[in-house]
């Protein structure tokens, strides 16, 4: 069996979170992140028959019974991620009735996965259905999108609008937009449905007054959408307290996504 530390996912979690601490999109234990890894990679790096501690699960995850995760832990910071990987991150698969969840390796202080583990296994549910290559969901809670949420409408149509303006390749990188639930309450079963439901066709879901959901077939992929919505989100901050004087038009902004030909939301432009 492969050494586990070295395992090209592990790796990668470990810069991810590094990089996403350093941006300060995520403090003490903000955000969480899973990656669904695929048989054969589990195969090659765990026992698959291991069973450390189970945990239940409060959502019915029939759907990805069998499939097998690696998770940050709740409350675990993501700046000691890269340090001890073990006691920060597990690897769990969800079992065949789908209603709990087998710990294979990590937590090993005794840590269980992530509060939004809810959250996450149904947005992997969504994305599945809408990309059976998507492998990652991400949380975090950057500081400018979140800034905008208590500014800004939260009309979804409104609040896309606003970062494609300000990050001109905006359109090319999220068309579908960037969907936007109200407040509610996190880590809990409602907060997971609604985010699951605007996955159904968004990869960007943002919790008004807490953060964002990303959703990609790679790290880079999750971790560019939040990083270009980030960029833009940034951008309006800095120029909303002065008069904007020069604004791309929305024929512009059009035509950027007619050239690079992408599917965007025409009605989500006026
Ligand atoms: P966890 O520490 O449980 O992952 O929670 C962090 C968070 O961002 C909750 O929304
Ligand atoms: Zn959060």
């Amino acid at each position: 069996m492969k050494n586990i530390l070295e395992a090209p996912f592990m790796i990668e979690m470990k810069r991810i979170t590094e990089n996403m601490y350093r941006l300060g999109w995520d403090e003490r234990n903000a955000g969480n992140i899973s990656y669904l890894l695929t048989e054969k990679e589990a195969e090659a790096y765990l026992d698959l028959n291991v069973c450390v501690r189970t945990f239940p699960l409060s959502i019915d995850a029939k759907a990805l019974a069998g499939k097998t995760f690696i998770v940050t832990g709740t409350g675990k910071y993501f700046k000691n991620v890269q340090h001890e990987p073990e006691e920060n991150l597990g690897i769990v698969r969800i079992s065949d009735d789908g209603k709990s969840t087998r710990l294979l390796w990590g937590f090993s202080g005794g840590g269980s996965p992530t509060s939004e583990f809810s959250v996450h296994l149904m947005c992997h549910s969504a994305r599945l259905k809408a990309n059976p290559a998507n492998r990652i969901i991400m949380h975090a809670h950057p500081t400018n999108l979140l800034a905008m949420t208590f500014v800004h409408s939260i009309d979804e149509k409104e609040f896309t609008r606003t970062l494609w303006q300000l990050c001109i390749e905006g359109i090319v990188v999220f068309p579908e937009g960037i969907a936007v639930l109200p407040w509610m309450l996190c880590g809990t079963n409602e907060i997971a449905e609604a985010t699951a439901k605007k996955m159904d066709e968004h990869r960007l879901v943002m919790w008004a007054q807490h953060g964002v959901f990303g959703a990609g077939n790679t790290f880079d992929e999750a971790f560019g959408l939040i990083e270009t919505a980030e960029k833009a989100a940034e951008t309006h901050i800095k120029t909303m307290h002065v008069p904007r004087i020069n604004i791309p038009t929305d024929a512009q902004i059009a035509a950027l996504a007619e050239k690079w030909n992408v599917n965007y939301r025409k009605d989500w432009l006026s």
